[in-house]
C-alpha cells in the first residue's frame, strides 16, 4: 500500500467510526470564514495578512494564506462534528522586529486543550499544528500572552485549514452577546441632585463646585449653610469663592424646577486633603492621542455639558500628551521652542494660550487637567518637566489647571545618566530604575511638593504603571491617584488582566488616595484611529461596574461628540456612579469565586454593601446563591439592582437564596441594604 492509500484507509476508518463514510474530505481555509467574531488584544483580525496588514511572515518565511491576530486572541468555530482535522503553521510575525513578543498558540476542542505550541518568540520557525477533530462540535483557536504581557504579540495562524466532510456548516461564533442593551432608566423630569456628597478643598484655594442635577430646566439652585467666603449662582448652581480656614461645613443643596424640588447634603471639608472622592471626567489620550488640540478640548468640554454628563457629576476635562512641542514630529503645529528664554514651558501652536482655554472650561463649571513627565520627554516625545519641575508647577497654577497627570516615560533615561535620550527609545528605558524604591519615589515627591506650594488645588495623578508598589507610597508624597497597571486597551483580555491584578492594592485606597486601573475604554476610542470600543456590551457593563466597585478615577476615554445611546446610558446611572463616589472610599476586592464567577464586595458609608457578581467565563452563570456570610452580609436585607434601579426584594440571608443569572463576561451589580 502507498502512504496515500494508507491515509485514506485511516480517514475512512475514522469516518466509519462516526458514521460519515459516505462523504469525502474537502478543505476549508480559515480565511474563507467570517473572522469578525474574533476577540483579540489589539487591532483587527487579518485575513491572509498580519495584524498590521502585511504579508504573513514567520521566521523569515512568508505565507500566502492564514489568519493574523494579536494575543490575547480567541476564535470559536462551530464544526458540527464535520471536521476531520485542523492544520496550521503558527508563529510570531516578523513585523515586530526590535521588540520582545512571546505568545502561545492553543487549540481547544469542546473545552479540552487539544494542542499547544509552547511559548513562541520572534524569529522562531513556524511550528506545525496538526490536530485530529473527529467528533468535535466546537473548536477554539486561542493565543495567550506567553507570560510577559501581550506587547507586540503579533501571532499568525498561517496556512490554517480544516479537512472536512461538509464545508458548508462551519460557522464562526462568539459566546459574548454583541447587541447593546440599555439598563439605566431615563432621569425624571423632577430635580435630582447627583454626584459626590463630600468635597475637599485647601484653605486659600479657589473653590469651584457645580451642583450636578438632573431634571427639566429652568432650574434654580440654593445652598443653605454655605461657609463664609463661598457663594452659589442660583441659575447655574456653580459655587465659587475661597475658604480661609480649615474646618468642615454641612451644606444643604437645593435644586428646584417646575416639577418639584430636591435636597442633598454636601460636606465641605476644608483641610489638607483634596479628591475626597475619585475624580470623574474625560482624558484626551484614548481618543485623540497625538491629534489633540485646544479646539478639540473646548469641544469636549462643551460635549460634557450638552450631553448632560455634567449633571451626573462628571467634571474634569484632562489634556494628555501633545500639548507641548515635539522633538521629532514632522507636523509643523508641534514644532517650536520647548521653553522660553526663562525656561518656562511653551505650549505648541495647537494650544497657544492655555489660560484662555482653562478659563473657558471653568466658565462651564468644569475643571481642567494637564499632563507631563518627570523625564525630559513625554512618552510621545514632547517636552517633559525634567529640571523645570518648579517652573512647570507654577505655569500650571498660573494658567488655572486643576489636575496633573505625571507620566514616568523617559525618566528611566535620567536614572541611566542619559537625560537627553531619544524619545523613541524610551519604551525600553522607561522601566529601568522604576523598581528601585528611592529612585522611583524621588521625581514624584519633587513635583508633589511643588504642586502643594501653588495657590490652587491641583489633583496629582501619578502614572508609572504600578512600579515599586506605588499604592504603598503614592499617598505619602502627595499623590491623589496612581496608575496600578500599564495602559488599558479596548480588548477583553486587557480589561480582565487589569481587574485580576487590582486586589493587592485595594487596602491602600482611601479618600484622597485612589488606585487607578486606567481610563474607561467605552464609546468611540482609538488613539487617533477612531472606532467603537471592541468591548462587547456586557463587557462594558462589567468594566464600568468594577471601576465603580474599585473606587477608581472614572476617566472617559472616548470622543464625547460621538456618544451613542448605549454609551451615554452607561455613563449616567447615578446609583452606579454613587458606588464609585461613596465617601467611605473603600475599594472592593474579590471575596469569593465560584468557577468563573468572581464576587466583589464594597462596603459603603451607610453600612450597606455593593456587590458585583462578575462572570469571567464563557458560559452564562445560572445559580441560586446563599453564601451571604462569605460576603460579610447578614440579617434581613433589601436587594437592589443598581443598573436597573429596581428593588429585587427582601431576603433573610440565613435562609433565603438569591437567583442569579449573569451573562457571559457580564455583571449583576446589587446593593444590599440592611433592614433594621
Ligand atoms: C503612556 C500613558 C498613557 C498616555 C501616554 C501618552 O505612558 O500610560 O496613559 O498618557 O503615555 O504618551
Amino acid at each position: 500500500m502507498t502512504s496515500n492509500i494508507k491515509l485514506a484507509t485511516i480517514i475512512g476508518f475514522l469516518f466509519s467510526l462516526i458514521g460519515l463514510n459516505h462523504l469525502s474530505a474537502q478543505t476549508v481555509w480559515i480565511d474563507q470564514l467570517d473572522l469578525s467574531t474574533v476577540t483579540q488584544g489589539y487591532g483587527m483580525p487579518g485575513k491572509n495578512k498580519s495584524v498590521d496588514g502585511k504579508v504573513l511572515t514567520i521566521g523569515g518565511k512568508t505565507f500566502e494564506r492564514g489568519f493574523g491576530t494579536h494575543a490575547e486572541s480567541s476564535l470559536f468555530i462551530l464544526l458540527n462534528k464535520k471536521a476531520i482535522d485542523f492544520t496550521a503553521q503558527v508563529g510570531i510575525d516578523d513585523e515586530v522586529i526590535g521588540h520582545e513578543p512571546a505568545a502561545e498558540f492553543v487549540v481547544y476542542g469542546d473545552g479540552r486543550k487539544l494542542w499547544s505550541s509552547g511559548v513562541m518568540r520572534l524569529g522562531d520557525a513556524a511550528k506545525l499544528c496538526s490536530v485530529p477533530l473527529a467528533g468535535v462540535e466546537k473548536i477554539e483557536l486561542a493565543v495567550t500572552d506567553g507570560g510577559n504581557g501581550n506587547y507586540y504579540d503579533h501571532a499568525d495562524w498561517a496556512n490554517a485549514k480544516f479537512q472536512a466532510i461538509d464545508v458548508n456548516t462551519f460557522i464562526t461564533t462568539n459566546p459574548v452577546a454583541s447587541k447593546p442593551y440599555i439598563l439605566t432608566p431615563p432621569p425624571s423630569a423632577k430635580p435630582r441632585i447627583n454626584g459626590a456628597s463630600v468635597f475637599g478643598v485647601r484653605p486659600g484655594s479657589p473653590f469651584l463646585f457645580r451642583v450636578p442635577a438632573t431634571g427639566v430646566r429652568p432650574m434654580s439652585f440654593s445652598a443653605a449653610g454655605l461657609p463664609s467666603g463661598l457663594k452659589i449662582d442660583s441659575k447655574t448652581g456653580i459655587i465659587t469663592g475661597k475658604l480661609s480656614k480649615a474646618g468642615t461645613s454641612i451644606v444643604t443643596l437645593v435644586a428646584k424646577n417646575a416639577e418639584g424640588k430636591s435636597e442633598k447634603k454636601l460636606r465641605i471639608v476644608c483641610g489638607s486633603q483634596i479628591a475626597l472622592t475619585p475624580p470623574m471626567g474625560w482624558n484626551s489620550w484614548n481618543c485623540f492621542a497625538g491629534e489633540v488640540s485646544a479646539e478639540k478640548v473646548r469641544r469636549a468640554a462643551e460635549a460634557m455639558v450638552k450631553s448632560g454628563l455634567i449633571n451626573h457629576g462628571w467634571n474634569y476635562i484632562n489634556i494628555d500628551d501633545y500639548w507641548q512641542n515635539n522633538r521629532d514630529s514632522k507636523d509643523q503645529t508641534l514644532r517650536g521652542m520647548f521653553r522660553d528664554k526663562a525656561g518656562n514651558i511653551v505650549p505648541n501652536s495647537r494650544f497657544g494660550n492655555m489660560k484662555v482655554l482653562a478659563d473657558y472650561v471653568h466658565g462651564l463649571g468644569l475643571k481642567i487637567g494637564i499632563y507631563s513627565s518627570p523625564g525630559p520627554w513625554t512618552c510621545g516625545g514632547c517636552a517633559g518637566s525634567y529640571g523645570h519641575e518648579k517652573q512647570d508647577a507654577q505655569s500650571y497654577a498660573k494658567w488655572g489647571f486643576d489636575y496633573l497627570k505625571y507620566d514616568w516615560c523617559s525618566y528611566g533615561g535620567v536614572i541611566n545618566g542619559m537625560p537627553d535620550n531619544d524619545p523613541h527609545k524610551v519604551s525600553s528605558l522607561s522601566f529601568q530604575g522604576g523598581d528601585n524604591l528611592p529612585i522611583a519615589v524621588k521625581p514624584y515627591k519633587l513635583m508633589g511638593e511643588y504642586l502643594r506650594q501653588q495657590p490652587r488645588d491641583i489633583v496629582y495623578s501619578l502614572c508609572q504603571y504600578g512600579m515599586s508598589d506605588v499604592w504603598t507610597w503614592g499617598g505619602s508624597i502627595g499623590g491623589n491617584s496612581w496608575r496600578t497597571t500599564n495602559d488599558i486597551t479596548d480588548a477583553w483580555a486587557s480589561v480582565r488582566n487589569i481587574v485580576l491584578a487590582q486586589d493587592k492594592a485595594a487596602a491602600w485606597a482611601k479618600p484622597g488616595n485612589w488606585n487607578d486601573p486606567d481610563m474607561l475604554v467605552i464609546g468611540t476610542v482609538g488613539w487617533g484611529d477612531p472606532h467603537p470600543s471592541r468591548l462587547k456590551p456586557d463587557e462594558q457593563y462589567l468594566h464600568f461596574s468594577l471601576w465603580c466597585l474599585f473606587s477608581a478615577p472614572l476617566l472617559i476615554g472616548c470622543d464625547m461628540e460621538k456618544f451613542d445611546d448605549f454609551t451615554l446610558n452607561l455613563l449616567t446611572n447615578d446609583e452606579v456612579i454613587a458606588i464609585d463616589q461613596d465617601p467611605l472610599g473603600k475599594e472592593a476586592t474579590c471575596v469569593q469565586s465560584i468557577g468563573d464567577l468572581r464576587i466583589y464586595v464594597k462596603e459603603l458609608e451607610d453600612g450597606s454593601h455593593a456587590v458585583g457578581f462578575c462572570n469571567f467565563g464563557l458560559e452564562t452563570v445560572d445559580l441560586s446563591y446563599k453564601d451571604f456570610d462569605k460576603l460579610g452580609i447578614t440579617g434581613q436585607q433589601m436587594v437592589r439592582d443598581l443598573w436597573r434601579q429596581k428593588n429585587i426584594g427582601s431576603i433573610n440571608t440565613s435562609n433565603d437564596e438569591l437567583k442569579l443569572k449573569v451573562p457571559v463576561h457580564g455583571v449583576l451589580l446589587y446593593k444590599f441594604i440592611s433592614k433594621k
